[in-house]
Formats: structure tokens, C-alpha cells, sequence
């Protein structure tokens, strides 16, 4: 079935070149068009063009926008949405005064979820998964990357992934997984951090793959956490099963894990709170897209990543979530939006453009998300009427958003 979407107030983020990402100077441009129509068919964006020009199609859903604006879906390309429980004893401890690493260090963080979700069943895990599926589709995310990491044994590690190829096949949205084992060392290695990375390397990755569970590969590349050695090791073997990666890196320390990416032609390296000028360097002329994080350093209280040095230095910058229960527990990637107006200084069209057409980048699918662009994944959603973009930003928690069409189906009203 059909949709055609009337009265368009302003289509934004009109692409027609087709390109797969947006750098540096160019980030500052999101084309527009003023009184608008789109015609979405087969899930896909077929046409759009102005109301005076408007189609009439027999059979069709109609769907009036009353003057306001439509948006393509963002595109989240850094989640972890699989967990169990929350952790807001940790976010009391961090209120109280230690670090993130503290907590880690006394077994707390990723080693706590982990507990949980050994103890919880695939059904619970997919529950409590879909709530925050559904919360994320009514902020507007239409592409959204999921990570296991939360395991850290063999079994867990597949049970979250089962539990993502289940959202996958039932939410509206559109879902990509990535395989994270190199998340911590799991509780039964303490002490074996090499053993642990065997382990990653010689049964789960190869394991994942017969099941065919997961697109990418990623590491949490840290002080602390898994050293360059160990990083370039796994999404090596990664690669050799097909799984493309992306990396955790630079979020407590320059740790090297930018390096190693682009050394490795990793899709995206993440986080990037702690950020040198030969890492920037590294990024130029690669197709490793940069990727921050803000609601990690909003909700940890640490330093923002350079976002302005990077799309200064002409990089193409993704912006994505992290929601996890222990360092961004929200998926609004509105919010996201204005923490990097805010804090990072980046204008609302480049903080748009890198929360759709460069996360989609992100995850390699850039040729069908992240733009309205005749072809691509009719994805997007419609708010009230608009002053102006920096309004979305600007105005950052009322809530805007009217409708949400995923795949082209019409999927909400708010
Ligand atoms: O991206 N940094 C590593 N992983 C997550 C946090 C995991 C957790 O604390 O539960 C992140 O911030
Ligand atoms: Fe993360």
C-alpha cells in the first residue's frame, strides 16, 4: 500500500547527489523544500515535489502533515538496548563521588549487567528490549544498531543476539546487530584477560556467525578495558567471518583504538571523548566514520569530544546515543541533537546531518537511510509546525514530534 504525505510545512534533509556521507564545511548545508508532498510505495521514498504539483494517487493512505515538517528518521548507530534492570545504584555511587572506572574496578558496570542478564530469562530480555524499542520509534529513530556485550560468556552472548534478531523481526523499526564479547573480561576469565580474548576469538565469533546474529564486531579499546593488540586480534577474526567493525575507543584514555580502526578500515570508531591532534590526523582521508557519544559525557560528567576540531579538519562526524544502563540510559537522539548544539558547539544542521546521513554511514547504510532520497527506506517523521530548524534543538524537550512512518507504513500518532 501506498502513502502520500500532503501539506508538507518544510521536507528536510533532501538529498538528490546520492552521496554516502557529509564532511567537514558541507555539514553546515541541510537542503529544504517549502510546501511539500512525498509519495512513499513498497516502503521505499518514490517521490516528493511541492503542492502545486501534487499527485493524485487512487488507493492510497492519506496522511495530512497540517503544516509541519518532516524529518528523516534518525539513524542510532551505537546502542546497547539489551539489558536487564537498570543500574541507578552505580548512578547514586557516582553522585557520591567515584569514577566510572572506580565502579568497574569493584566489579560494578559491565560485569553487574551482566549478572542480571544471566539471571534473566530471552522472553524478560526481549520485554523490557521492546519498551525501550518503542520509546526510541516515538523520539523518532528509524535504523537503530544494537550490541550484545552484556554476556560475556558463550551462551549469554547468544542469547542477546537471539533476542536483537527477535526485535528484528518484530518492531517496526529497522535493526542492525553487532557481536561485543571484548565488552569486559567475563567473571570466569578474571585474571585470564588472554585466555578471555582466545575465547572471543576461537568460539564466540565463530559461533555467531553459524547463526548469522550480527553485521559487525566491536571492542571496548580502553585503559582498563582491551589494548590495541587485543582489538586489532579480534576484529581481524572478526573480518574473516564478515563482520565489519566498529570500535569502542578513546572514551576513558587515548587508548589507540582510533588508530587501530583505521589501520583495520573499521566502519565507525565511538565515544572519542579523550581526542589528540595526530587522532584527528589519523581520521583525515579515511573512510572510518568518527562517532560521538554526548549522552555518555552528559551523563558521566566528563569531557565532550572536539567536535568542532574534527568537522574543522574537513571529517565527516555520526553522532548516536549509547543507550546502556550505565553511562547514557536514554536513546532520545533529539536530545542527543541539541547536547552537541549545546556542548559541543556544532550548528543544528551539522548535528542533524551527523545523527542521520553520517551515522547511517556509521553502519554502512548510507545508500538506503538517513536522507530523503527517491529510493531509500521511506523512514521519517512529522512534527508540528516549525519556526526553524534550530528550533528542534533549541527547544529541547517539548515534545514535537506528530507522527512517525516507518518502511512507509504509518506507524504512530502522538
Ligand atoms: O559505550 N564504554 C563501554 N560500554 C558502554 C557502557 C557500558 C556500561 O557501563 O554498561 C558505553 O559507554
Ligand atoms: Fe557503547
Amino acid at each position: 500500500m501506498s502513502l502520500l504525505v500532503k501539506n508538507i510545512g518544510t521536507l528536510v534533509g533532501v538529498d538528490e547527489s546520492g552521496r554516502e556521507r557529509v564532511e567537514g564545511r558541507a555539514m553546515a548545508e541541510v537542503a529544504t523544500l517549502e510546501n511539500a508532498w512525498l509519495l512513499a510505495d513498497g516502503g521505499r521514498i518514490v517521490d516528493y515535489g511541492t503542492m502545486d504539483s501534487c499527485p493524485e494517487v487512487e488507493g492510497c493512505e492519506l496522511l495530512d502533515a497540517r503544516g509541519g515538517w518532516l524529518f528523516p528518521s534518525f539513524c542510532d548507530s551505537h546502542t546497547h538496548i539489551v539489558y536487564a534492570g537498570s543500574r541507578e545504584q552505580e548512578f547514586l555511587d557516582k553522585i557520591n563521588g567515584l569514577s566510572y572506572e572506580e565502579i568497574a574496578k569493584r566489579g560494578g558496570g559491565i560485569l553487574n549487567s551482566a549478572d542480571r542478564l544471566h539471571d534473566t530469562s530471552e522472553d524478560e530480555l526481549y520485554r523490557q528490549a521492546m519498551e525501550r524499542i518503542d520509546e526510541i520509534v516515538a523520539m523518532g529513530t528509524g535504523l537503530v544498531e544494537i550490541k550484545s556485550g552484556y554476556g560475556l560468556t558463550l551462551e549469554d552472548e547468544l542469547k542477546i543476539l537471539r533476542v536483537i534478531r527477535r526485535i528484528r523481526e518484530t518492531a517496526p523499526l529497522d535493526v542492525r546487530a553487532t557481536f561485543l564479547g571484548a565488552h569486559a573480561v567475563g567473571r570466569a576469565y578474571k585474571g585470564r584477560q588472554e585466555e578471555y580474548v582466545d575465547h572471543v576469538c576461537l568460539d564466540m565469533i565463530p559461533a555467531v556467525a553459524k547463526e548469522g546474529l550480527a553485521e559487525y564486531v566491536d571492542v571496548f579499546c580502553d585503559r582498563g578495558f582491551f589494548t590495541t593488540e587485543q582489538t586489532e586480534r579480534i576484529i581481524r577474526v572478526g573480518a574473516e567471518y564478515g563482520l565489519r567493525a566498529k570500535i569502542h575507543a578513546n572514551e576513558l584514555a587515548i587508548s589507540g583504538g582510533v588508530e587501530v580502526g583505521v589501520a583495520n578500515g573499521a566502519l565507525s570508531v565511538d565515544h572519542l571523548e579523550s581526542m589528540g591532534d595526530e587522532q584527528v590526523e589519523a581520521l583525515r582521508g579515511s573512510r572510518t566514520m568518527p562517532t560521538m557519544l554526548p549522552g555518555c559525557a552528559f551523563f558521566l560528567g566528563i569531557g565532550y569530544p572536539p567536535a568542532r576540531k574534527m568537522i574543522d579538519a574537513g571529517l565527516a562526524v555520526a553522532l548516536a546515543s549509547d543507550f546502556n544502563p550505565g553511562t547514557a540510559p536514554s536513546g532520545n537522539m533529539r536530545f542527543v541533537v541539541s547536547l552537541a548544539s549545546i556542548k559541543m558547539k556544532m550548528t543544528p544542521a551539522e548535528a542533524l546531518n551527523a545523527a542521520t546521513l553520517n551515522s547511517a554511514a556509521a553502519m554502512g547504510e548510507s545508500k538506503d537511510y538517513g536522507s530523503i532520497t527517491r529510493g531509500k527506506v521511506a523512514n521519517f517523521y512529522i512534527t508540528k509546525p516549525l519556526p526553524s530548524l534550530a528550533y528542534l534543538p533549541y527547544a529541547h524537550q517539548t515534545p514535537v514530534i506528530r507522527e512517525v512512518v516507518l518502511r512507509g507504513k504509518h506507524v504512530k500518532t502522538l
